[in-house]
């Protein structure tokens, strides 16, 4: 049992969680993840660990709001408890000194780009930070990300903050501007890793991905998390997350993704109702 020490609403749908995990947070490194379950009867969930504080004995999660366990999970508060939490899993980032990193958070990517941000940049990296988001509103950890970051970028789709367009298109424009870039490193919605993958391709720009693949026991043991990576068939969870954006097939992962979608609706539309009877 975890006692959530914190919860704090970032925007309308994500929040943030201090979540009492001694021994995880005495593990951590940036990039890694934990599973979690709510209830004897809940699904596992993966998420990434945005900070760990081993004074403390805690770590911090951010999530959105997608579906029904994380919709469980925003319902849970301050004092209460999460049933079982597993991690650190994952490899852990590779933090060297590449010279100038970008670091790109889509949504709440943004969150998943803090560590690095601060890894990168106690490594002695020039960190250039650029988050994207729908709308204003949902911007997050845009203070926090400026502090750490040598140049911060924002992006909307609606141009209600910052550029108004993609966060590829601000890496475009860096590129055309003849920054040198050493290390590009996105998380995000996967078409947006794809198209800054694609993006970097030509330029030879080293391009780091964390994928989201859908994840069951987190242990390299039942291949729900596969994803074709040069050609061969890698596990998320213990080859990954992370993987060369040049080398990744996107289309597949997107198509694998998707596999159980019908079920997400309904399963979140049952719940709705339970909820409002
Ligand atoms: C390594 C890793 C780190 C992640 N870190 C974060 C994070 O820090 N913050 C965050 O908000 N989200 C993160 N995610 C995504 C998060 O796990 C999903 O949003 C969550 O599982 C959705 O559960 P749900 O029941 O609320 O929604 P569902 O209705 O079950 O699903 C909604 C969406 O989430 C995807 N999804 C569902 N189940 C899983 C699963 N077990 N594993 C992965 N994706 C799933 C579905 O394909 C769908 O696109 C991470 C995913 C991975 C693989
Ligand atoms: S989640 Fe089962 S092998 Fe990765």
């Amino acid at each position: 049992m975890h006692k959530i020490l914190k919860k704090v609403q970032l925007c309308p749908i994500v929040y943030l969680m201090e979540v009492e995990a001694p021994l995880i947070a005495k593990k951590n490194k940036p990039g890694q993840f934990v599973v979690l379950r709510i209830h004897e009867k809940g699904e596992r969930i993966p998420l990434t660990i945005v900070n760990s504080d081993e004074k403390h004995g805690s770590i911090t999660l951010i999530f959105q709001v997608v579906g029904k366990t994380t919709k469980l999970l925003s319902k849970l508060n301050e004092g209460e408890y999460i049933l079982n939490i597993a991690g650190p899993l994952g490899k852990p980032t590779e933090i060297e000194h590449y010279g100038t990193v970008v670091l790109i958070g889509g949504g709440v990517g943004a969150a998943e780009i803090y560590p690095e941000a601060k890894a990168f940049k106690a490594a002695g990296n020039y960190v250039i930070g650029i988050v994207g988001a729908r709308t204003a509103n949902l911007l997050i950890l845009e203070n926090e990300l400026k502090q750490v970051c040598d140049e911060f970028y924002i992006a909307t789709d609606d141009g209600s903050k910052g550029y108004h367009g993609f966060v590829s298109d601000v890496l475009k424009q860096l590129i055309d501007k003849g920054v040198k870039i050493d290390l590009v490193y996105a998380v995000g919605p996967t078409i947006m890793m794809k198209v800054i993958s694609n993006l970097t391709k030509p330029y030879g720009i080293k391009t780091l991905v964390s994928l989201n693949p859908i994840m069951l026991d987190a242990t390299g043991m039942c291949g729900v998390c596969r994803v074709k990576v040069g050609g061969e068939i890698k596990f998320a969870c213990v080859d990954g997350p992370e993987f060369d954006g040049h080398l990744v097939d996107f289309d597949l992962l997107m198509a694998r993704q998707r596999t159980y979608l019908e079920e997400e609706k309904k399963i979140l539309e049952i719940y709705e109702k339970m909820e409002k009877s």
